[in-house]
């Protein structure tokens, strides 16, 4: 019998329902009816997708962060005989992040804007399936330190961490050195561009950036797969989750997108998790750790697998790579900055007011512009955040 049959379906609080990953999260636990009960599904704006979602899964609450939406909202579900409860803006996404009946929360909303509940989900104790990497990088003791002192369990998604999180023993949170890890080594695509000769980055456009070639995400993630700030912005959630120095973390780039990270040991071991390119894996994994369930994933064909291939990351192709590991060396504001910047820029190359080859650029004077400080609480995250956006916006004006 499964372990799990005879208890009560698990309630979740899904945030960022209408995206990549939320889209996905739905997708596994409908597989699984009686094992989990949707409670709350959050968006920002996507008002039908939302409101058709809840009525699919019979939600309690149904979010949007744009408060200005709260009436569409309520119609839509009216419109589908849904009975959801409509909470909005930012007390509506704290809401659902602190629900007393919700055991789990995804947190997966894109970038700095799930900060706040995702915070208040670690601190409420909940178990929190962590998608939004940005929460870390910009805020990591903060969120860790939230944590604790919550008694959350934190279960990563990125699917990197999660492989890392899944070849490492537990004990792991005693220090890597304890348990015999010398190297955490992070696998990256190098996504659509990575022999694409360096003079021709100036021309490629959003849509061909957003083309991944094993994945599909959300736009924004894709094009910092595209950047490489993406495994940036993974080394510094897995200094933060694993307790690991700089030095004890590596990239490699793997174009097959089949090894999803790996732990290399004091013995020589090297523990690989391997897989499909299908976020339903990582989330299924998260979602019933430390069991196993059914996630619809393809199975991996060895036999048919002819190249597995590893190699270093150009630096110079891929700038942002060396800017994410000075900013994560220098700490305190530098990762917000950076974060800050990047979600600039990565809109501003999405809506074409800047080419994808100047996003490096900005970025970097962006990371000059902000001088180093110590950051204690949200709210000083949240002002370091606001100032490298207005730097990023000034520069941008200056930029041809
Ligand atoms: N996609 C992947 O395969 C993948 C893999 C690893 C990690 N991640 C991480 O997971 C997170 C989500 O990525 P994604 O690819 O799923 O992004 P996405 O497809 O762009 O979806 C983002 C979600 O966040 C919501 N959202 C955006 N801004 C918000 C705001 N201000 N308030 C409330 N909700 C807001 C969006 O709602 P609307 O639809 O209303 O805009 C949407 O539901 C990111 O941090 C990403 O780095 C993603």
């Amino acid at each position: 019998m499964n372990a799990h049959s005879s208890k009560m379906p698990q309630a979740i609080s899904i945030l960022g329902s209408t995206g990549s990953i939320g889209v996905n999260t739905l997708d596994v636990v409908r597989r699984h009816p009686g094992r989990y009960r949707v409670l709350a599904l959050a968006a920002h704006r996507s008002v039908d997708v939302l409101a058709g979602q809840c009525a699919q899964f019979d939600a309690e609450f149904a979010v949007i962060g744009d408060a200005s939406l709260a009436g569409n909202l309520a119609q839509a579900l009216a419109d589908r005989h849904c009975r959801a409860q409509v909470l909005a803006g930012a007390e509506g996404l704290a809401e659902a992040a602190t629900l007393p009946d919700a055991e789990i929360v995804m947190a997966a909303i894109v970038g700095a804007a799930g900060l706040t509940p995702t915070i208040l989900a670690a601190r409420a104790g909940k178990k929190v399936l962590l998608a939004n990497k940005e929460s870390l990088v910009i805020a990591g003791h903060i969120f860790m330190q939230a944590a604790r002192d919550g008694g959350a369990t934190i279960l990563p998604v990125d699917s990197e961490h999660n492989a890392i999180f899944q070849a490492l023993p537990a004990a792991f949170a005693d220090g890597l050195e304890s348990v015999g890890v010398e190297r955490i080594i992070l696998t990256a695509s190098g996504g659509p561009f990575l022999d694409l000769p360096v003079s021709q980055l100036r021309d490629v456009t959003p849509s061909q950036a957003c083309k991944h070639p094993n994945w599909e995400m959300g736009r924004k993630i894709s094009v910092d797969s595209a950047t490489l700030m993406n495994k940036g912005l993974e080394l510094i959630e897995a200094h933060w989750l694993f307790n690991a120095a700089a030095e004890q973390l590596e990239v490699l780039i793997h174009p097959q997108s089949i090894v999803h990270s790996m732990v290399a040991y004091r013995d020589g071991s090297v523990l690989a998790q391997l897989g499909a390119p299908d976020m339903r894996t990582p989330i299924a994994y998260a979602l019933a750790w430390p069991e196993r369930i059914e996630a619809g994933v393809k199975r991996l064909n060895l036999a048919a697998m002819t190249d597995l291939s590893f190699r270093e990351p150009d630096v110079q192709r891929f700038p942002c790579l060396k800017l994410a590991v000075e900013a994560m060396r220098e700490g305190e504001n530098m990762p917000v900055a950076l974060n800050a910047a990047n979600e600039v820029a990565v809109q501003a190359f999405l809506d074409s007011r800047i080419r994808f080859d100047q996003i490096p650029g900005l970025v970097g004077r962006t990371l000059e512009r902000a001088q180093r400080q110590p950051v204690n609480t949200v709210q000083d995250i949240l002002h370091h955040d606001a100032m490298a956006r207005r730097h990023a916006g000034e520069i941008m004006q200056t930029m041809t």
